[in-house]
């Protein structure tokens, strides 16, 4: 059998979360959330936590797509739209890679599949944080029309060093393509 990480682009398809993704889901999120580097969290929460949240999310209008090779989900993003009355127009996103599917054009899938189908749920303001460590993953952001509005300054304190954080955000425009490429 070919190992997965040698999938090429068109063997990697880009769908909506269901719900037999999740253990898989979990799976992913865990590996990328131990490398310690690039998301808040350092593992990922309890499995019976991120089912709940794949449930709640389709309740409630999270817009979740997975990367899935071979069945086995190898990347995710997600906007999950803010509830409170006045912010509903605005939506926090997350996304990753396993590293062995990473700077093959599978993150810029994802996330254009994210932002169109946030776009058609009412979605016009997508933001996020990053660390600003994280290279690859700002030069990402910024590529795909992603622009800076803020430093959160000393944001993350771990094993004696300190790290900020960007705030970036992306408009969408109501009814249309994507903006802001
Ligand atoms: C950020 C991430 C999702 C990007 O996905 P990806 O599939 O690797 O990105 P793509 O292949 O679609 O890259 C598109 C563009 O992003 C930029 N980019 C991506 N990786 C880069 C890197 N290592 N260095 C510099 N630019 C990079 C480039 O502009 C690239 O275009 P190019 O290949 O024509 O130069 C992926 O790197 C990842 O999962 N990182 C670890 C988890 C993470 O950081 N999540 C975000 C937390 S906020």
């Amino acid at each position: 059998m070919i190992p997965i990480e040698n999938a090429t682009p068109a063997e990697v398809s880009i769908r909506r979360i269901a719900v037999g993704d999740v253990a898989s889901f979990h799976r992913c999120l865990d590996t990328v959330a131990r490398e310690g580097r690039y998301l808040a969290m350092l593992e990922a929460p309890p499995l019976d936590q991120v089912s709940d949240f794949v449930a709640e999310g389709r309740k409630h209008g999270i817009v979740q797509f997975v990367a899935v090779a071979a069945d086995r989900v190898v990347g995710w993003c997600d906007v999950s739209p803010i509830r409170w009355v006045g912010f509903r127009h605005s939506g926090n996103l997350g996304m990753g890679l396993l590293s062995e599917f990473r700077r093959r054009g599978i993150g810029r899938r994802l996330l254009d599949a994210t932002l169109t189908e946030s776009r058609r749920q009412g979605i016009t303001r997508v933001q996020l944080e990053v660390f600003v460590s994280n290279r690859a993953a700002v030069a990402f952001y910024e590529k795909h029309g992603f622009n800076h509005e803020g430093l959160k300054r000393n944001a993350r304190e771990l094993d004696g060093g300190s790290e900020d954080m960007a705030c970036m955000v992306r408009f969408l425009s109501p009814g249309g393509a994507p903006s802001g490429r």
